[in-house]
């Protein structure tokens, strides 16, 4: 046996500061509680004035729906969902409704955990996060604190976050969780992307009572995808089947988006949508005629791959969206960026079991553990639209009910290897890979 030397670092004074509390950062605080109860010192350092935020639906695979199950809020987490019946999505044809096919949301059965894929409204589902961070007093929670640039306290083994407000924070570990716009991949990365990348879809953006709908409804689940060249337009229920989460996505150049901005709360009038479905099945119409006057209408954005996660010496990391920001077509981005957190939780434990290999050594362990997947994902969301609406390579020369059985193939299996993933073995192998 080795001996035991005295630890350089002890979790009792060790500092985490998270920079951003969206779904992202908050999991993040729980994860590292939870995991590494010794930790005194975590903060999380939120731009906005309250941990409220805009959003709409989201939806959340079981395989970070397990990881809240560690962290103690998946059955909260659970009570404000949707209940999707077990389907993750029925892909349908825009024109007559009829199944091309039906992707199961593989829910786990009682016995085997009652984990089952949660569809939530953003700001219910941050707010369950965050009830459980002031109920438990694992981590401070700031507001009004905007990260705007981080110093290397070399001498120190520190570094220091300063605030837009003047004041400034000093922490051993920085998680940067600031989302799609990252300021610390901005200030850090050599990545030449300093902007999100448009994918070539604008999406419009509804939350209609269920009331307004359930009535007469032709299918047995909520959730579904009608497709259409060129267009698809997304329905799942949320909050315990109240609200009709509608995402209604059309392909449009650049040249054609005018003036429209890159914004979470930029809207559009109700016609457009109109305009843009009409002709679809009847019940997309009846969505639409129910949805408000002025729906959002966003600009759907990535980021291209960066392929370093970790910067000054393992001191920072990015994670979530700043690390790999993802198009919603896999319904992923926040299942990621939980999964983000569920590692470094890891990782960071690894560290404190021995401390002498230094925190850069960890950190690498959770970029290898998590790297790949997360870029697979961005890959598969961004070829998932072009499938969606029948575009690319794979439909060439295709006839309309071929097209159907191209689509049929691609989805029938398409998210097991997201949601049927065993992350702490995905841990465990790298990091013995590593030789930790
Ligand atoms: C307002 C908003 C609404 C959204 N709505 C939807 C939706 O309806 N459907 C959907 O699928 N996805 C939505 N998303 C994206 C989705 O939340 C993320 O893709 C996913 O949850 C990963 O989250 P994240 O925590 O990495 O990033 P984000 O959710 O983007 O969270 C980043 C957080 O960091 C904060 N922040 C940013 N810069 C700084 C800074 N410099 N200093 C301190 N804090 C900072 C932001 O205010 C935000 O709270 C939304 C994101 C936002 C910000
Ligand atoms: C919610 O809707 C689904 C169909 O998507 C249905 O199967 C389920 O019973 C409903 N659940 C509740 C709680 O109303």
């Amino acid at each position: 046996m080795a001996i035991v030397s005295k630890p350089l670092v002890s979790p009792d004074t060790f500092t985490v500061a998270i920079l951003g509390g969206g779904i992202g950062g908050l999991a993040m605080a729980l994860s590292l509680a939870t995991q590494v109860p010794t930790l005194k010192n975590i903060t999380v350092y939120e731009q906005a004035p309250a941990y409220k935020e805009i959003g709409a639906g989201i939806g959340i695979g079981v395989n970070a729906g397990r990881i809240l199950k560690r962290y103690g809020v998946f059955d909260a987490a659970n009570a404000i969902s949707g209940d999707r019946n077990g389907i993750h999505r029925s892909l349908r044809r825009w024109d007559n409704g009829d199944e091309i096919v039906s992707v199961s949301a593989m829910d786990e059965d009682e016995a085997n955990g009652g984990v089952r894929q949660l569809s939530v409204h953003r700001a219910e589902f941050l707010q369950v996060l965050y009830e459980h961070i002031r109920y438990t007093t694992c981590a401070k929670l700031e507001t009004n604190k905007r990260a705007v640039e981080i110093v290397d306290d070399a001498k120190g083994g520190k570094a220091t976050i300063h605030f837009a407000d003047g004041s400034s924070a000093t922490a051993d570990l920085i998680i940067a969780c600031d989302g799609i716009h990252s300021n610390v991949r901005r200030q850090l990365s050599k990545a030449t992307d300093m902007v999100p990348r448009y994918s070539g879809r604008v999406c419009y953006r509804g939350l209609l009572p269920m009331s307004a709908v359930e009535k007469d409804w032709p299918y047995d689940s909520f959730a579904i995808s009608w497709l259409g060249p060129d267009r698809h337009f997304l329905v799942f229920p949320i909050s315990q089947n109240k609200t009709l989460n509608v995402v209604a996505f059309v392909t449009k150049s650049e040249a054609e988006l005018g003036d429209l901005k890159e914004s979470w709360s930029s809207t559009a009038p109700r016609s457009e949508v109109e305009t843009e479905f009409a002709g679809w099945e009847e019940t997309v119409q009846k969505v639409v005629r129910s949805m408000e006057p002025n729906p959002g209408k966003w600009k759907l954005n990535d980021r291209e791959l960066l392929d370093q996660w970790v910067y000054l010496g393992g001191k920072v990391a990015l994670s979530g969206d700043a690390a790999h920001a993802m198009l919603p077509h896999q319904g992923s981005g926040a299942g990621h960026a939980i999964e983000d957190s569920f590692v470094m939780g890891q990782a960071v434990k690894a560290f404190f079991e021995n401390p002498s290999l230094g925190l850069e050594t960890y950190m690498k362990l959770y970029q290898e553990t998590r790297l790949p997947r997360a870029q697979k994902a961005q890959l598969t969301s961004r070829q998932a639209g072009d499938v969606y609406e029948m575009q690319g390579p794979d439909f060439d020369g295709l006839h309309f009910d071929q097209r159907l059985q191209v689509i049929h193939d691609k989805f029938k299996d398409r998210m097991t290897w997201v949601w049927g993933h065993d992350l702490e073995a995905d841990f465990i192998a790298t990091r013995t890979r590593l030789g930790l």
